[in-house]
């Protein structure tokens, strides 16, 4: 049997899980469905969760868009994920258009970067928010979202965390989103 990606991340929403739902916001598009928690596996079981409201599924990847000097600042500057001063999270999952798509590498480094600074500009929000960036459009079985995003940081970063959201929102980069969903979550204290 063929051995699971390690870089596999699965996110279930439902009854059960560590983080507790308490914001799930249309940005763009259609709603995904209410659900109490989270749970995040780190495995490609085979997430046959009968009592799950809705699952996705994405992989850790490759850098596509970072120069060597931003790669360098970003390692040196960002925290890891599941910081005990973290107890609020933000689970955003994206879906960019067909002419996003279209376009060649140096095209949309062009819009994230230079039209966007979607870096720059997310690099001087940390190490206040921890992130975790996963791909979902290569898995081998079609996913509703092109990446799901994974934010966690201290409650006093809330505002801190919206400005920047906001920013990026009336980027360049993000007329090319026809899809995103915003959920927010908090530690839970039972498990
Ligand atoms: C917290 C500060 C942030 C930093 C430091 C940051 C940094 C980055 C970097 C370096 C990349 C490019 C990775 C590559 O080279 O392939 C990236 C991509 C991405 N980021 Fe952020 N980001 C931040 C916040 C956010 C926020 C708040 C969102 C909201 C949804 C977001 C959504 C994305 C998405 C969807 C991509 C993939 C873009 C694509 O490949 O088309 N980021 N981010």
């Amino acid at each position: 049997m063929t051995k699971a990606s390690q870089r596999l991340f699965g996110f279930l929403a439902g009854r059960r899980g560590p983080w507790i739902i308490q914001g799930n916001m249309a940005v763009i598009g259609e709603a995904l469905p209410a659900a109490e928690r989270l749970l995040i596996v780190d495995y490609a079981c085979e997430l046959a969760e009968a009592d799950c409201t809705w699952h996705l599924e994405g992989v850790t990847s490759h850098d596509r868009y970072v120069t060597r000097d931003e790669k360098n600042a970003l390692l040196a500057q960002q925290p890891p994920l599941g910081r005990l001063s973290a107890d609020c999270a933000a689970f955003i999952a994206v879906r960019k258009s067909s002419a996003w798509w279209a376009l060649t590498q140096d095209e949309r480094r062009n819009i994230i970067e230079d039209q966007s600074q979607h870096i720059a500009l997310g690099m001087r929000y940390l190490p206040a928010i921890a992130r975790r960036l996963h791909h979902c459009r290569d898995l081998q079985t079609a996913q509703p979202f092109d990446f799901l995003t994974w934010f966690e940081f201290a409650i006093t970063d809330i505002p801190a965390f919206d400005q920047l959201l906001k920013i990026l929102r009336a980027s360049i980069e993000w007329q090319f989103v026809e899809r995103e969903i915003d959920l927010r979550l908090v530690r839970a204290r039972d498990v």
